[in-house]
């Protein structure tokens, strides 16, 4: 079901104390607002059962940012869709360029990411988004298209109708360098279209595209203005909760 959503992606920064810090400040001060979008903020495994025990579930959602495409077994160091949903957490970002680019996730084993996600009644922020090159190249639609395509079109359409997307152009991943609003604009209403070809308008319409790349309390505003933008998958700024409160109230 299409909803506005604002989700920090933590990445793999703070320390456990320094997480449950920030978790603390961001769920208070989500309680003297009444945000027009849903707030999410995707954490670390080490911190996930910690923060969960800080945050106020009616207020503020916990996601993790990856999981496993086991369910369980001898896979040392992986942490499975069973064990993310163990500690309240119910989101999983699948799909990040950072993942893509230095662990060589595929549209395969994304796919088997994507269903034990929804096994296990975690919503997943898929990610999609094409390099500098393929932006300068005017390849980025094709390539977009194609994440999309063999990574989620497997899905029935009651299945993909629980799935978050999130754009994020890789070359405005923490640069600075921001898509312009009319950028976002077209990617989200190509993206809106895709899936409209595959599952039909009335699913295409319920998606929540969210954009990732730079965005700041500076720029949000714009960006959640376009009316295919449904928010917004933030990096930086969410490890401070004044500049994440900035783009929650955006809206
Ligand atoms: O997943 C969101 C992230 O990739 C965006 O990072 O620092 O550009 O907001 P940032």
């Amino acid at each position: 079901m299409r909803k506005n959503i604002v989700a920090g992606n933590w990445k793999m920064n703070t320390t456990l104390q320094e997480g449950v810090a920030l978790a603390k400040e961001v769920n208070e001060a989500l309680k003297n607002q009444q945000p027009k979008c849903d707030v999410v903020i995707c954490v670390p495994f080490t911190h996930l059962a910690s923060v969960n025990q800080v945050i106020d579930p009616e207020k503020l959602g916990l996601g993790a940012e990856n999981c496993a495409d086991h369910v369980k077994g001898a896979y040392t160091g992986e942490v499975s869709a069973p064990m993310v949903a163990s500690t309240g957490a119910t989101y999983v970002i699948l799909g990040h360029s950072e993942r893509r680019q230095y662990y060589g996730e595929t549209s395969e084993t994304l796919k088997t990411k994507v269903n034990l996600a929804l096994e296990n009644n975690l919503t997943p922020i898929f990610c999609i988004g094409e390099v500098l090159e393929e932006r300068e190249n005017g390849t980025y639609s094709q390539v977009v298209k194609a994440q999309i395509e063999e990574a989620l079109f497997n899905l029935t359409a009651e299945e993909f109708s629980k799935i978050v997307l999130a754009y994020e152009p890789v070359w405005a991943i923490g640069t600075g360098k921001t898509a312009t609003a009319e950028q976002a604009q077209d990617m989200h209403a190509f993206i809106r279209q895709t899936i409209a070809d595959r599952y039909g308008k009335e699913i295409a319409d319920n998606t929540s595209i969210l954009y990732g790349g730079s965005c700041k309390p500076s720029n949000a505003a714009e960006l959640f203005a376009k009316p295919d933008v449904d928010g917004g998958l933030i990096g930086g700024a969410a490890l401070e909760a004044a500049s994440f409160m900035g783009i929650v109230t955006a809206f």
